[in-house]
């Protein structure tokens, strides 16, 4: 798929002030620092579209972007920042989770995860909660580009077999790197082919 033009329309948090809802629309979740403004930024090729930081808690409120004037990608905050103390239940704060539940034109959510370190129970149980509330997703590692593909292939395999311990069937999964651009074809093409359903929401 060709990205021929990638725009930022709003920035909110609250939910219900999100655009009209009549087009595809694609969030990217998953920890502070995980890489999710960057993935945006590689998919579209728009350096600073969505603002990154090393220091996490970067992104705090929910930001559309339209792409090719047809369908959304849409930057979220990250879980798991500042959160520590927080019950399991509000670990992802209210705003995201009134987002993930109400948005109806929300085809599918891509869930961030940092192959560096061992399946994280915050990761654990956001994915559960996905689960629960039968919202579609599918799973993203990033910074593919920090280690090296046996030890990739290695935190692949354990979070594929602690997975496997409450899921059935794995969702689609991706390897990704925002620095050397790795995986921005099967993204988009994974996109593409959902773009083809109709948004019947
Ligand atoms: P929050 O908005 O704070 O939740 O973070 P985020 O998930 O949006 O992460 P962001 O894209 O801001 O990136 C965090 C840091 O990781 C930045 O310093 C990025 O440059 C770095 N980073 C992101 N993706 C990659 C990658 O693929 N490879 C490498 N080496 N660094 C990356
Ligand atoms: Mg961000």
């Amino acid at each position: 798929m060709i990205i021929h033009s990638a725009e930022f329309i709003m920035s909110n948090t609250d939910p219900g002030k999100s655009p009209a809802s009549a087009k595809h629309e694609f969030a990217f979740i998953g920890r502070s620092n995980v890489g999710k403004s960057s993935l945006i930024n590689m998919l579209v090729a728009r350096k600073g579209l969505a603002n990154t930081s090393s220091t996490p808690g970067k992104t705090q409120t929910i930001n559309h972007f339209f792409i090719n004037e047809k369908w959304y990608l849409v930057d979220l905050p990250g879980y798991g920042y500042a959160s520590i103390s927080k019950s399991k239940h509000e670990s992802w704060g209210p705003m995201i989770e009134t987002y993930l539940k109400k948005r109806t034109n929300l085809t599918t959510t891509f869930v961030l995860l940092d192959p560096r370190h061992d399946p994280q129970k915050i990761d654990i149980e956001f994915i559960q909660w996905m689960g629960d509330q039968g919202l579609p997703f599918s799973l993203v590692f990033t910074k593919t580009d920090k280690m090296k593909r046996d030890q990739l292939t290695a935190s692949r395999k354990k979070w594929e077999s602690t997975l496997t311990e409450t899921w059935e069937e794995l969702p689609p999964i991706f390897m990704t790197s925002a620095e050397k651009r790795e995986g921005r074809d099967e993204l988009l093409g994974y996109i593409s082919s959902l773009l083809k359903l109709d948004v019947s929401h």
